[in-house]
């Protein structure tokens, strides 16, 4: 009699350990299993926002409508040349998911050569922005130029490969 109890509740605790499992693996697995393609999603969206904000007052001081700081802009150059490095490999095949996950268009993975050409050629113009900010003391015309070759990339890339 004792064995049978016994028996019985290792396969009461097993059901009810396998059913646990069970309902908990549909919504925490989710969250808990890594996902490789959300995870390039996240990272790139991550580097584009810091990219954006590093960049937009050196939009302005281009246009005219910000001062230009020295020490300032190279730091923001050093930051876009930094944060370009996260965009290496954020964008697997696994993370072509579209809208809602990404702006991300499906062009990205049909036309690669081209997209990974403009995202050199980006990060090839924000180094040169780099050197070009840690040499000049005002607005010059390179720092335009270089200001405006970066965000000649920017529009360029997004024309193509993000909705509007
Ligand atoms: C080689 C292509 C490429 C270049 C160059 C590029 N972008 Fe993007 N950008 C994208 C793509 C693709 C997305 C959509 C990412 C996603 O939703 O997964 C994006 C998204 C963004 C976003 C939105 C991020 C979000 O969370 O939705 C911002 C802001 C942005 N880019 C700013 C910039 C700025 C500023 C530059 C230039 C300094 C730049 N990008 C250069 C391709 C590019």
């Amino acid at each position: 009699m004792k064995l049978r109890s016994n028996i019985l509740s290792f396969t009461l605790l097993a059901l009810v350990t396998s059913a646990t499992f069970a309902a908990d693996s549909a919504p925490a697995g989710e969250k808990s299993a890594p996902n490789p393609g959300k995870q390039a999603i996240a990272v790139r969206k991550a580097a584009f926002t810091l990219i954006g904000a590093s960049f937009k007052p050196l939009g302005d001081v281009a246009k005219g409508t910000t001062e230009y700081n020295q020490a300032d802009a190279e730091k923001r150059a050093k930051r876009i040349v930094m944060l370009g490095e996260f965009l290496d490999g954020a964008f697997p095949e696994s993370s072509n998911l579209g809208e809602p996950d990404t702006k991300a268009k499906a062009e990205v993975w049909t036309q690669r050569a081209d997209f990974d050409k403009r995202l050199k050629e980006f990060k090839e113009h924000a180094a040169i922005l780099v050197q070009v900010t840690a040499k000049e003391k005002s607005t010059s015309d390179a720092v335009k130029e270089a200001i405006g070759a970066v965000a000649k990339d920017c529009k360029g890339c997004h024309d193509i490969f993000k909705p509007k």
